[in-house]
């Protein structure tokens, strides 16, 4: 069982070490367009095996993918990341480009693979991969629920000081200050949110999850990576062992919760054959209309990289 890892950056670095400290796969490839980095990351990682005691093979190559033939799920990490005073949006037209390309020579090798995406912006570039794919919607999703989740959790664990494990909590919508935590269906080991928290705190905790990539990139000049990275490994895992996880990804909706040819994070199960199911939570009048407030701001953007794909047909 083969997971390949485009992008051997930041993101794609900790998402490949992830993948092997849990022992995912039976190897990792991790690819970038760098000569020797991927090589070096790598093997960095795989002399930390018998370190931390783990058997995923590490194999890094520059632009050989030939090597990634086969792969299971494939994670694509490739694009520039966010400098401060940007928005995801700023990164479209260079990472769709990225993300087309990257996207062909995967299929090429491994056509009936499973691709989460992880390039911003994240909901524009799932459906920049899964056209340039061809692949069924429930074989291209993107990382940004769990990752977003995982801000919403930990903020909540400090707030309560107790252990962020022991929290549930789903997500919806665009990975952007338009995404929609829901703290009507989180629950701090099944007992409600609004329990244990005012609706004050509850909001500012929201508002915080909004702008937790922003958050970041200020503080340290380029977007953040140990938990994007674990994220996309625990998303790809989960395809690759069949663990039928239920968590919020990217997806192309097609009905669901009245949305259309949007592609937007929703609650899935994850298996063997990528998104098997869509979650239909019952939401409220307030919920679905944060949902398609959101949905909106991704058709918007979905729009531009619709009329750049036009105007390269023109220039071709
Ligand atoms: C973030 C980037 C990965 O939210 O989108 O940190």
């Amino acid at each position: 069982m083969k997971i390949t890892v485009i992008g051997a950056g930041n993101v794609g670095s900790s998402c490949a070490d992830v993948l092997a400290h849990q022992d995912a796969a039976s190897e990792v490839v991790l690819l970038d367009i760098k000569e020797g980095l991927a090589e070096g990351v790598a093997l960095d990682i795989w002399q930390s095996s018998p370190i931390d005691r783990f058997n995923t093979k590490t194999i890094g190559v520059t632009n050989d993918y030939e090597a990634t033939a086969c792969s299971s799920v494939v994670v694509i990490t490739s694009g520039l990341p966010r400098k401060p005073g940007m928005s995801r949006n700023d990164l479209i037209e260079v990472n769709a480009e990225i993300v087309k390309g990257v996207t062909e020579n995967i299929i090429k090798y491994s056509p009936d693979t499973t691709i989460i995406v992880v390039s911003n912006p994240l909901d524009v570039m799932t459906y920049q991969a899964h056209i340039a794919s061809n692949l069924p919607r429930t074989r291209v999703m993107g990382m940004a629920g769990v990752l977003d989740t995982g801000r919403y959790r930990a903020f909540i664990a400090n707030e309560l000081n107790i252990s962020p494990k022991d929290i549930q909590a789903v997500l919806m919508g665009g990975h952007g200050d338009t995404m929609v935590p829901l703290p009507r269906f989180t629950t701090v080991c099944g007992v409600p949110l609004s329990d244990v928290l005012s609706k004050e705190k509850i909001g500012s905790i929201i508002e915080r999850t909004k702008f937790g990539g922003g958050e970041l990139v200020k503080l340290m000049g380029t977007s953040a990576w140990y938990a994007p990275g674990s994220a996309a490994a625990r998303m790809a895992e989960a395809v690759a062992r069949n663990q039928k996880r239920v968590l919020p990804c990217c997806v192309k909706l097609e009905g669901e919760f009245g949305l259309e040819d949007v592609y937007v994070g929703v609650p899935v199960v994850l298996g063997c054959n990528g998104i098997e199911q869509i979650i239909e939570l019952k939401l409220d009048e307030e919920e679905k209309q944060l949902l398609h407030k959101s949905a909106d701001a991704v058709r918007e953007m979905m729009e531009v990289l619709d009329s750049l794909r036009k105007g390269n047909k023109k220039n071709h």
